[in-house]
């Protein structure tokens, strides 16, 4: 059977495991520093195979050796955002966990892909491709997908119009200045602009963009993980199901879209090796704008980055 780690097993990292054996997508081994959590954790979601009619094959550990010959990793390792807590706020403390998470990837599943959940989730995947030195199809981030789940559910909401009916995809940077791609989205093939005023788009775009702070303020002590842990088992399975869904993934550009060595969200398709393909869309200058405008905020964050931690000698 095929093997997936899962490197921390707080909110996002057990929800996420639990979500991969549940499918029945592979062995999954679940890592974390806190002596006994995982193992804790991964017990129980054992014991509920006996409802759930998987094969209870989670593994709950402190020890980085377990995770060789794993297919992908799933890295949600690092502090989750509190109130009035930016994600930049975040950079410095989860830049030094991923950094240190990687070079036990790289030392123990060099053959890995490497999926990051961590925030500030672009820079974190930036951080994780140099560190690791893999080549990049095999170094992406989770960001964009839950974005772009938001996007549709609350177009499905405030549309009032079946979820399922809907076809959306956000792209950019997984913050404030991600692009929610209104005028490509539709709702039964329709466009969401023959369906709804500009008004209510606009609604729905702010409410997206807001997603992630909007259940931090009502949970208080954490972040979102249902849907991110959703999206990332969904991210999992295409990869290890060689399904070559079209996700919105985090990706190291290399002159894709006219950007260069950075990291955001856009439409790939993802199989058996990572990124088999970038998908360039038809965007409309007012798009491009944007996208430009949230490429150059990660940038920034990346410059930050190279302030604190020190990552170039790898
Ligand atoms: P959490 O606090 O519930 O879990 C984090 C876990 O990481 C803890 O159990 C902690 O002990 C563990 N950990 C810390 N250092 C470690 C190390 N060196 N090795 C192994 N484990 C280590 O946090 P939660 O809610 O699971 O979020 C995790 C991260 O994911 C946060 O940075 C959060 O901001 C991010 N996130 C990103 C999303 C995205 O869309 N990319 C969505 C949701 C969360
Ligand atoms: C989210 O968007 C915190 O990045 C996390 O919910």
């Amino acid at each position: 059977m095929l093997k997936v780690s899962v490197i921390g097993s707080g909110n996002v990292g057990a929800t996420c495991a639990f979500e991969i054996a549940r499918r029945n997508l592979a062995q999954v081994v679940l890592v974390d520093v806190v002596e006994g959590l995982a193992q804790g954790k991964s017990l129980d979601m054992n014991q509920a195979s006996s409802f759930l009619k998987f094969n209870p094959q989670i593994l709950g550990t402190n020890n980085f050796e377990e995770i060789v010959f794993s297919e992908v990793v799933v890295i949600t390792a690092g502090l989750p955002r509190k109130p009035g807590m930016s994600r930049i706020d975040l950079l410095k403390t989860n830049a030094e966990i991923v950094k240190r998470v990687v070079e036990k990837v790289k030392k123990f599943a060099p053959h890995s892909k490497i999926i990051v959940i961590t925030n500030p989730l672009d820079v974190m995947v930036f951080l994780a491709l140099k560190v690791s030195n893999f080549p990049r199809e095999r170094v992406i981030g989770m960001g964009g997908s839950l974005d772009s789940a938001r996007f549709k559910y609350f177009l499905s909401l405030l549309l009032n119009v079946p979820l399922e009916d809907v076809s959306a995809m956000v792209i950019g940077a997984h913050g404030d200045t991600m692009v929610p791609l209104t005028q490509l989205a539709t709702v039964r093939g329709k466009s969401i602009y023959s369906i709804a005023s500009s008004q209510v788009i606009e609604k729905v775009v702010e409410r997206t963009r807001n997603g992630g702070a909007e259940i931090v303020s009502l949970l208080k002590t954490g972040s979102a993980f249902y849907a991110p842990a959703m999206a990332t088992a969904e991210m999992v399975e295409s990869i290890l199901l060689d399904q070559k869904k079209i996700i919105s993934t985090a990706f190291y550009l290399q002159g894709e879209y006219g950007f260069s060595d950075v990291v955001i969200s856009l439409p790939i398709v993802l199989g058996k090796n990572g990124v088999e393909k970038l998908i360039e869309l038809n965007l409309s200058q007012e798009t491009n704008e944007a996208l430009a405008k949230s490429v150059k905020s990660v940038e920034e964050a990346i410059k930050e980055l190279k302030t604190v931690v020190n990552f170039e000698s790898n």
